[in-house]
């Protein structure tokens, strides 16, 4: 093939590449839904690689983050442990943002992000569920994390589950902001106090 068509056939593989990216992004299924039950804070890193610790995350796992921000949870257990995810949030900015971040980090065959209310999901597919929400959104969830199967974990960072007993509770300071975090494991079938 001459050098013309090689770079014919790069440059067409660049366009394609890129208009396909765009519209990823530019997605139509992100709209105003309402107010967040929190704002965005995005967990300290070496709280994020310790809370996926903690849950034993592996390849094949399906890690659900609730409320996921900026996707960090998601693309950090991805890059790590192979594992799938799909990240939900009811903020357009966050999805958007998640998504971006995704794409950037070449992730996407591993972990999906929709924007939706976590109080609607059904989540009896996850194996491993990262919190960070306030007490109340917690006790909240509960009905629904009563439906995971058994052995599936959830780690909650600085909130943990109202009236349930954690598996392992780790107190860390991060190197990101010099303050003291908790970090909650539990594993379903959950255990009432
Ligand atoms: C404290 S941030 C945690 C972000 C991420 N999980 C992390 O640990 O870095 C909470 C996130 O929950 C989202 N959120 C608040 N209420 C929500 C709801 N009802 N449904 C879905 N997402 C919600 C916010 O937009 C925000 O991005």
């Amino acid at each position: 093939m001459g050098q013309n068509a090689n770079i014919f056939l790069r440059s067409a593989r660049v366009v394609f590449l890129t208009l396909w990216a765009a519209n990823a992004l530019a997605a139509d299924d992100i709209k105003w839904i309402r107010t967040p039950d929190v704002v965005y804070v995005g967990t300290p890193y070496d709280l994020v690689s310790k809370m996926l610790k903690m849950a034993q995350v592996k390849p094949g796992d399906l890690v659900y983050d609730l409320g996921c921000g900026d996707g960090r949870m998601l693309i950090l257990a991805a890059q790590k442990y192979g594992s799938r995810g799909k990240g939900y949030d009811i903020d357009p900015e966050r999805v958007k943002a998640s998504r971006e971040n995704v794409a950037r980090n070449n992730v996407g065959h591993l972990v999906e992000i929709f924007q939706a209310d976590i109080f609607t999901l059904d989540l009896s597919e996850a194996d491993v569920i990262p919190l960070y929400l306030l007490p109340e959104m917690n006790t909240k969830l509960l009905q629904q994390l009563d439906k995971l199967k058994p052995g599936s974990r959830i780690v909650c960072h600085q909130y943990g589950l109202e009236g349930i007993e954690p598996d392992e509770t780790v107190t860390m300071i991060s190197h990101e902001d010099n303050a003291s975090h908790t970090l909650y494991l539990y594993t379903t079938p959950l255990k009432r106090r």
